[in-house]
């Protein structure tokens, strides 16, 4: 027998939606192995399930996540990193390229590798008392899973030098300005939020949900010609769905849709 799971997986078939909970709060959800391999394993599963269009990530108690954790880094020597899942795989591209929405529920501190990992989701929703920081370079690092290239996208230059070469944190409301997230909510609605996003996208076809999230990615690694190029290219495959029928018919007939997700 393993360890005990520390990742916690909830089916909510009713509205198509997987929350995982990351629930180790002793050491404030600092992102372990073990973690990153239960929630991968986890992520690779809900990929394939029928049941579920998208997913909520949250943690348990003061913190989204504090970051890669810290005792099983100190281990790291140099030449293993390549021979080690934990970081090629399992910390650069399970979740990046993860097919189905997934929402960052942020319900505390999210510093480091926790805030590389909630830029690694589609959504990020914020808690009153939700706190961001890259602190890395603090211990004498600077972030190693996106940090430096994903943060940039979201608030700007500026603020995202201010972060990274500080190391100082922001709160929720100026997450909010810089645009890290979409909303901020008092801590006992976080959840229920970011259920109800997903819940809304639960009901939607889960083509066209796939196919969007991967072309609004796109525009992350390409410029806007070929990015738009990209665009046209999915959304004309697209028209020929059956969901797309499905939808159109439904709008000019006044229906609602009853998407087969083909
Ligand atoms: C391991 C951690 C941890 C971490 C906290 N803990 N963060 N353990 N790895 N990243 C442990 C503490 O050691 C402590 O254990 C317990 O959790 C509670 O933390 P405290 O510091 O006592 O809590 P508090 O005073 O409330 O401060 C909260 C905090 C602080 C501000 C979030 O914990 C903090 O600054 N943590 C470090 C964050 C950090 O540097 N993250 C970046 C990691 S590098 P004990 O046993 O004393 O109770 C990174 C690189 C990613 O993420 C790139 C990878 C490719």
């Amino acid at each position: 027998e393993g360890p005990t799971a520390v990742v916690q997986l909830e089916i909510k078939e009713d509205i198509r939606t997987a929350l995982l909970t990351i629930n180790s709060p002793k050491t404030l959800n600092a992102l372990s192995e073990q973690i990153w391999s239960e929630l991968n394993a986890h992520l690779l599963n809900l990929e394939k399930d029928d049941r579920i269009n998208s997913v909520v990530v949250t943690g348990v108690g003061k913190a989204f996540s504090a970051g890669a954790d810290l005792n099983q880094m100190k281990t790291n020597k140099f030449p293993n990193v390549y021979f080690n899942d934990y970081f090629e795989r399992d910390w650069y591209k399970i979740l990046p390229s993860f097919r189905k929405p997934i929402i960052a529920a942020v319900n505390g501190y999210c510093f480091g590798g926790g805030l590389e990992l909630a830029l690694m989701c589609d959504v990020i929703l914020a808690s009153e008392n939700a706190k961001f920081g890259l602190p890395e370079i603090k211990l004498g690092l600077f972030p190693g899973a996106g940090g430096t290239q994903r943060i940039i996208r979201q608030v700007g230059k500026s603020k995202a030098m201010e972060m990274i070469l500080s190391g100082e944190m922001i709160d929720a409301q100026e997450a909010l300005h810089f645009k890290l997230a979409s909303s901020v909510l008092p801590p006992d609605q976080l959840l229920e939020a970011a259920l109800k996003l997903a819940k809304k996208i639960g009901k939607l076809s889960k083509v066209a949900v796939a196919a969007a999230k991967m072309a609004v990615n796109y525009s992350a690694e390409a410029g806007l010609s070929e990015g738009m190029r990209y665009e046209s290219s999915m959304f004309n495959s697209l028209t020929g769905t059956k969901d797309a029928k499905i939808g159109v018919e439904a709008f000019l007939s006044k229906q609602k849709a009853k998407f087969v997700h083909s």
